[in-house]
């Protein structure tokens, strides 16, 4: 295999909890508690979890908006957190991102043309060039010369995401981290934005990190799946093989929410119902982070973390009683 675009070895990223009597530091929330995720060039890898688990820290911590506490972030060969800040972001003007609500990413004073136009100008794209070059991009999104001229409040929601999605192209990167990015939408139009995401990344090329907590639309989209779960991977696997025999239990309940489209296939499914609420991430237990919900935990859960091991059938999963191999060595 060629190496990998993206890279991440036990990312870490820590945020300090205030709010004691006397507004001190009372606790360390542990948000992402070494992760490791790699993308190839042109692949979508999936991050799914509950809310809260840590999915959108990591991807911020991936593109520079919130700080690392520790690992590596490899791009393209090269850690962006070992070379000075002035390097690792010219190093992300490569990868762009594109959130889910498109009313706040858009400045509502900008037409749709200058917001798109935008990344051109920073870039140092002169007026000619530039002009057909958001003309070019309007159009690879389906969006219309005339619709370049409006303003924000005069789209719908999705042409808003596809003005987004155009920004993020602008200046040809090779890593999008799409954030929730069709969650905002109305249900009638997240396929179209989707097949939008999934037909550009055919044509470009490029690859996509793709957040999210609804597991059909990653079924649909995903080369590969990282499950996360307070700020650690549960397990982790190509897309197909994860889908259809997951082996930590969290992932089999996580998907055993996903509405099948058969009924009757639906109403012979073992439904797993996830009890409990999510432990708080500033006092995660000790042991498995899923011991406090998990519905086959054994003494040896509640003691020893299991690390995240190969299963024997092309995943990983962090789970003693599935994983004989989750066993810290
Ligand atoms: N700036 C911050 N300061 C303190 N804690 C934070 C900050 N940002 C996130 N957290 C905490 O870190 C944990 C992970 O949050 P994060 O937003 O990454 O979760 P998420 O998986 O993206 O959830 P969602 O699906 O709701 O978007 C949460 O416990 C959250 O409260
Ligand atoms: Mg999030």
């Amino acid at each position: 295999m060629s190496e990998a675009l993206l890279k991440v070895e036990d990312l870490r990223v820590e945020f300090p909890v205030r709010g004691g009597w006397l507004g001190g530091t009372t606790g360390i929330v542990k948000a992402v508690d070494g992760v490791s995720i790699e993308i190839g060039r042109g692949e979508t890898v999936a991050l799914v979890g509950e809310s809260g688990c840590g999915k959108s820290t990591a991807g911020n911590a991936i593109l520079g908006l919130v700080k690392a506490s520790g690992g590596r972030i490899l791009f393209e060969g090269q850690d962006l957190l070992a070379l000075p800040p002035a390097e690792g972001a010219r190093l992300r003007r490569d990868m762009q991102v594109i959130f889910q609500d498109p009313v706040s990413a858009l400045n509502p004073k900008l037409s749709i043309a200058h917001s798109i136009a935008e990344p051109l100008i920073i870039a140092g794209m002169a007026g000619a060039a530039r002009k057909a070059r958001v003309a070019e991009l309007l159009s690879i999104v389906g969006l219309s010369p005339e619709q370049g001229r409006r303003y924000p409040n005069e789209l719908s929601g999705g042409q808003r995401q596809r003005v987004v999605i155009a920004r993020a192209l602008a200046t040809q990167p090779k890593l999008i981290v799409c954030d929730e990015p069709v969650s905002a939408l109305d249900v009638s139009i997240r396929s179209q934005i989707l097949n939008l995401l999934m037909r550009l990344q055919r044509e470009f090329g490029f690859s996509y990190l793709f957040i999210s907590h609804d597991l059909s639309v990653v079924r649909h989209i995903a080369d590969r799946v990282v499950v996360m779960y307070l700020g650690t991977i549960a397990e982790d696997g190509g897309a197909d093989i994860l889908f259809q025999k997951p082996v930590h239990p969290y992932t089999e309940a996580l998907m055993s929410a996903i509405p099948l489209p058969d009924p009757k296939a639906q109403r012979a499914r073992r439904q797993t119902i996830l009890a409990g609420e999510l432990p708080s991430p500033l006092n995660p237990p000790k042991g498995c982070p899923f011991v406090t919900r998990c519905p086959i935990a054994e003494e040896r859960c509640a003691r020893i973390r299991p690390v995240l091991a190969e299963t024997g059938h092309g995943t990983r999963a962090a789970c003693h009683v599935r994983n004989p191999a989750a066993l810290p060595g």
